[in-house]
């Protein structure tokens, strides 16, 4: 018998700034790791405004960490210390493995309509924090669509979903990320391996949980323990994404974009920066 896993907890977003003063729903961050591991912060950014995000993310590090860009609508224009530069367009993924250190900047473009877009944190396990750093860049394109029966849509970007594979394969930490669009009243389950942490980030319309409990726009449902999650469209139907990951149970030493699992890291890591021995690897 399947063991649908409940809603363990809800957590609010609440609005704040970053970068050079983008403002943005953080959804999670420190005080909730434990729940969330491997997963250490998400942000939603979104705006019809471009005084809310035209100062963008000018050159910043990053280290010990993945960080996992998904634009829904608008583009970021983004360049490297490894020598990637490009546009993040609706649709796009990028997956960019910090690992021993990369500068990056990410700055949103003016648009007519809306630019908004999530950012994922990954962490990274002690053996992988000082890994060559890794990028991958993911067109719309190329992410697979899976039509359920009445027009609900589960795009994979990685992991598995009903056969189709996402494009994003051979993950540092195992890691499933779907993005669903589902119709008002519809019913949607999908297995989760009973090892990994799970959560519903809704960012459109409502979800329902076991008949009783609604989870709104701008909020995460983290759920417990479990084999499946079993999820229905509200009343408008929901956007959200749905995001599993293998925990990694290690300490956290986290300091602003740089997260070590030891103090000494930490200090270490903004001694590089200070002297200018932060970036390990040139393009
Ligand atoms: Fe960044």
């Amino acid at each position: 018998m399947t063991a649908y896993r409940k809603v363990a907890k809800v957590l609010k977003g609440r609005r704040t700034s970053d970068g050079a003063g983008v403002k943005l729903t953080r959804l999670f961050s420190n005080e909730t790791v434990t729940l969330t591991d491997p997963f250490l912060l998400l942000d939603f950014f979104g705006s019809d405004r471009p005084e809310d995000y035209m100062a963008g993310f000018p050159l910043h590090p990053h280290r010990g960490i993945e960080t996992v860009t998904y634009m829904l609508d608008g583009y970021v224009d983004h360049q490297d210390s490894i020598g990637n530069k490009g546009s993040i367009g609706p649709g796009d993924v990028q997956w960019m493995t910090a690992g021993n250190g990369i500068l990056h900047e990410e700055m949103p473009q003016r648009s007519e309509g809306w630019m908004c877009g999530l950012q994922l944190w990954v962490n990274l396990p002690r053996a992988k924090k000082m890994m060559t750093p890794r990028y991958r860049g993911v067109l719309s394109g190329s992410i697979p669509r899976v039509e359920l029966d009445d027009g609900s849509v589960v795009k994979v970007i990685a992991g598995e979903f009903q056969g189709s594979r996402g494009p994003v394969e051979d993950l540092v930490v195992n890691a499933e990320y779907l993005d669903v669009n589902l119709r008002s009243g519809t019913s949607l389950e999908h297995k989760v391996p009973k090892d990994m942490n799970t959560f519903a980030m809704v960012y459109g319309g409502s979800l329902l949980f076991g008949g009783a409990q609604e989870v709104t726009s701008g909020n995460v449902a983290v759920f417990g323990s479990g084999d499946a999650v079993s999820v229905v469209g509200g009343e408008k139907g929901a956007r959200f994404i749905l995001v599993s990951g293998t925990p990694l149970h290690e300490p956290i030493a986290w300091g602003g974009p740089i997260v070590m699992n030891t103090g000494e890291e930490l200090d270490k890591a903004f001694l590089e920066l200070k002297n200018g021995t932060f970036i390990k690897t040139a393009p």
